[in-house]
């Protein structure tokens, strides 16, 4: 195995239609999407805000360095099932679109973690930045970049946990501290990358790793249309009518003091449990949606261990 397949999942060249289709599929999120689009072009291509300067303002601005010395680094936190890992794998279609621009998706991976090998950790991750940023150089073309780089740490709390943690391994803290240096070598570099980290414990990030982010992102669980949209279209073909999918909404919500519905318990659980039971001999009736919504209850919400 290569260093690079070691170190990541298989390199992803973007736009490419499974994830374009994912991304426009993810709903509730136009919000972020918008934010995201401009913070991820402005990342890659900061030349682009020297030609707003110039266009609105006549000329390089102070302001522009803030922009130059950021990290490119995005941390997307928020509810489980909410679509962090979904976004932050498939944004980079719209960044290339936009950029008219291949962008390269790279994955951490963090599996190897814990083989007991002391600076283990660090080396990969130092491993990691280290390929990242000389091919982020590559991608540096003489006037634009020819290419981007969307670099994503999933479940990034298993390796950027608080410092201040008590419990935590003299080899994590070091994890920790290789990334924020990987993070800060490609903000000194001027490359066409961003790093993306993913976590449902922002509280158990470490906030020097907060501090560093660019941006960061909330995703939080669907209300009313939100449900709506994705049951909706989840229901589409099937002749399940109008009050069918408003009880649908209804049984979903928060009941009580429990929260509703995530969107992966529509889309991955619900549903498919729901089509299940009608499968081999029915069709999928509104009955069935309904009896299976109502025996069902939503992920509970992510408590930090005491
Ligand atoms: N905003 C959304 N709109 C439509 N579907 C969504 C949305 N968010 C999540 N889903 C569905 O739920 C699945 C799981 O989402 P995803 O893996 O992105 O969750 P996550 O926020 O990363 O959760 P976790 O914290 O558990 O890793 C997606 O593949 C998609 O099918
Ligand atoms: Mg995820």
């Amino acid at each position: 195995m290569s260093i690079v397949e070691d170190l990541f999942h298989p390199v992803i060249e973007l736009p490419e239609p499974v994830r374009a289709k994912r991304y426009r599929r993810l709903v509730g999120l136009d919000g972020i999407k918008d934010r995201l689009r401009r913070e991820a072009s402005l990342l890659a291509d900061h030349r682009l805000l020297d030609t707003w300067a110039k266009q609105h303002h006549g000329g390089d601005l102070p302001a522009l360095e803030l922009f130059r010395d950021r990290p490119p680094l995005f941390v997307f936190a928020g509810e489980v099932g909410c679509g962090k890992s979904a976004l932050a794998e498939s944004f980079g279609c719209e960044m290339a679109d936009t950029l008219n621009l291949p962008v390269y998706l790279y994955r951490l991976k963090l599996t190897a973690r814990g083989s007991g090998l002391v600076g283990e950790m660090t080396t990969r991750i130092a491993d990691a930045f280290a390929h990242v940023l000389t091919e982020g150089r590559k991608a540096c073309g003489s006037k634009r970049p020819n290419s981007a780089l969307v670099v994503v740490v999933d479940e990034a709390d298993a390796l950027a946990q608080s410092r201040a943690a008590g419990q935590m391994h003299h080899e994590d803290r070091a994890g920790v501290d290789a990334l924020l240096a990987g993070v800060d070598t490609l903000a000194g570099e001027d490359v066409p990358v961003i790093v993306v980290m993913c976590t449902n414990r922002e509280g158990a990030l470490d906030p020097a790793v907060l501090r560093r982010a660019a941006d960061i992102f909330h995703f939080s669980r669907p209300g009313d249309a939100e449900r709506r949209a994705v049951l909706s279209s989840a229901l589409d073909g099937m002749k399940i009518g109008e009050r069918t999918i408003a009880e649908l909404v209804s049984l979903t919500g928060p009941r009580g003091s429990e929260p509703g519905f995530t969107y992966s318990d529509l889309s991955q659980r619900l549903v498919p449990a729901a089509v299940m039971a009608a499968f081999p001999d029915r069709p999928l009736t509104a009955d069935i949606l309904v009896r299976v919504a109502k025996g069902m209850s939503a992920t509970p919400e992510f408590r930090p261990q005491p």
